[in-house]
């Protein structure tokens, strides 16, 4: 079968809106566009509440519906961008899996797509006819802030540039698809940014819904990949993101040090030796636990594991501390400044600490997922050949 239009969800947790979407992209494109050769593909991350398991039962019935399910990895963008190059028709819509983004837009967007000959088409809450819907009054006010941020270095001018609604033609999204971050929420911008001048852009309007079923998976550390995805585009060719934000904590975690030894010393009157060794400790717990929160919120370890990491976490960093000072003191008795010879060694001790704890304390993990999706096969198991496609396995 040849497809003229593949439809992209990506999902992470919305196992009760999986049918509802499908029957409402069957009603939608049947009926504007009757004829037209479809195929719907969503992409999972091994959503804890069986969402893929879920497309794949319902997907027996239909030959143009699959599941792309991702093992080990999150992320909306990355998420999107394999979606898209799965696909086989020359356009694909994306669109959010939990039915905020309004279907009955499709049929539109191709057109314009076909006849203007474009290279993206964007659902737009900015344009006249659209609207941001019951949005609260805080994500409007963040979402402003965010598009003033996001336009700069951009070459095109967009309504709405965090919308997460949107049709590419392939032939043009295989041009620039290498050059996308591929980073947090925001895969339009990262298009947009990473596509050059010549894009041919169209907008449609939409009014964004609400939510029904399941919660949306914005938080604070979704802004947090906002942050990551402009750094990797204006910077990405000269550093690695996450290396940025680890360096990030451990510079914070020296003005915390000085701190912390100032406050031991005057007010507590405790000795140097004494006071330096306790607020290194301090500040090796602080760093840890910022690193295992936001620099791999990805991996973040938890009960033993986060013991166990910690204490893998302080043998590196003592490690580099020792490379830290002996390799700033030979820098400095070859005639080089204090300062620079001093930030000579934190940067190397920040390379070393970031290359060691990658490959030990946050080194990809794959028996958790694995013993979630067995509990998840389990219960299925138990609930009989019977079960059918709509209900999600209930997991812990
Ligand atoms: N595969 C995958 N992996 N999908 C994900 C992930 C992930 O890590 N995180 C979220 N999703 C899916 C959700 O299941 C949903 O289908 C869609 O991405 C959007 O996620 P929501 O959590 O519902 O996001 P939202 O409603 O707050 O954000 C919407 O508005 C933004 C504009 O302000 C989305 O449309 C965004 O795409 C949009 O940028
Ligand atoms: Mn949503």
């Amino acid at each position: 079968m040849a497809y003229d239009l593949a439809i992209v969800l990506p999902t992470y947790n919305e196992s009760g809106n999986v049918a509802p979407m499908v029957e409402r992209l069957e009603n939608t494109l049947a009926n504007a566009l009757p004829g037209i050769r479809y195929e719907v593909l969503f992409v999972d991350d091994d959503s804890p509440d069986g969402t893929a398991e879920v497309v794949r039962r319902l997907a027996r019935g239909r030959d143009n519906l699959r599941v792309l399910h991702r093992i080990g990895r999150r992320g909306l963008a990355s998420a999107c961008i394999e979606g898209i190059l799965a696909a086989s028709a020359p356009f694909v819509a994306v669109m959010d899996a939990d039915l905020q983004h309004d279907e009955n837009i499709l049929p539109e967007m191709l057109r314009r797509m076909r006849e203007e000959n474009l290279d993206l088409v964007v659902g737009s809450r900015n344009l006249a006819g659209g609207s941001m819907g019951e949005f609260s009054r805080w994500r409007v006010k963040l979402s402003q802030l965010g598009r003033r941020l996001s336009l700069m270095g951009a070459a095109h001018e967009l309504s709405d540039p965090m919308s997460g609604f949107f049709m590419v033609r392939v032939a043009a999204f295989e041009r620039y698809a290498h050059r996308l971050s591929g980073i947090g929420f925001k895969i339009l911008l990262d298009i947009v940014l990473s596509a050059g001048p010549g894009l041919r852009i169209g907008e449609v309007p939409y009014r964004f819904r609400l939510r029904e079923h399941g919660e949306s998976k914005l938080d604070i550390l979704v802004g947090l990949e906002y942050f990551e995805l402009l750094v990797d585009k204006h910077l990405g060719s000269l550093v690695n993101v996450r290396f940025v934000l680890f360096a990030m904590v451990g510079a914070l975690g020296v003005g915390v040090h000085l701190l912390i030894l100032n406050a031991l010393l005057r007010v507590a009157g405790i000795g140097f030796a004494k006071g330096q060794a306790a607020a290194t400790l301090m500040v090796m717990i602080l760093n840890f636990v910022l690193n295992n929160s936001v620099t791999y919120r990805d991996r973040r370890l938890r009960g033993w594991k986060f013991l166990s990491g910690l204490v893998t976490f302080c043998l590196a960093c003592s490690l580099g501390v020792i490379a830290n000072v002996s390799i700033a003191n030979e820098v400095f008795h070859h005639g080089v400044p204090w300062w620079l010879a001093a930030l000579t060694g934190l940067l190397f001790s920040a390379v070393w600490n970031f290359g060691v704890t990658s490959m030990t304390t946050w080194r990809q993990e794959r028996r958790t997922s694995e013993q979630r999706a067995r509990r998840r096969i389990e219960a299925a198991e138990q609930a009989g050949p019977g079960g059918n496609g709509n209900a999600p396995a209930k997991t812990a």
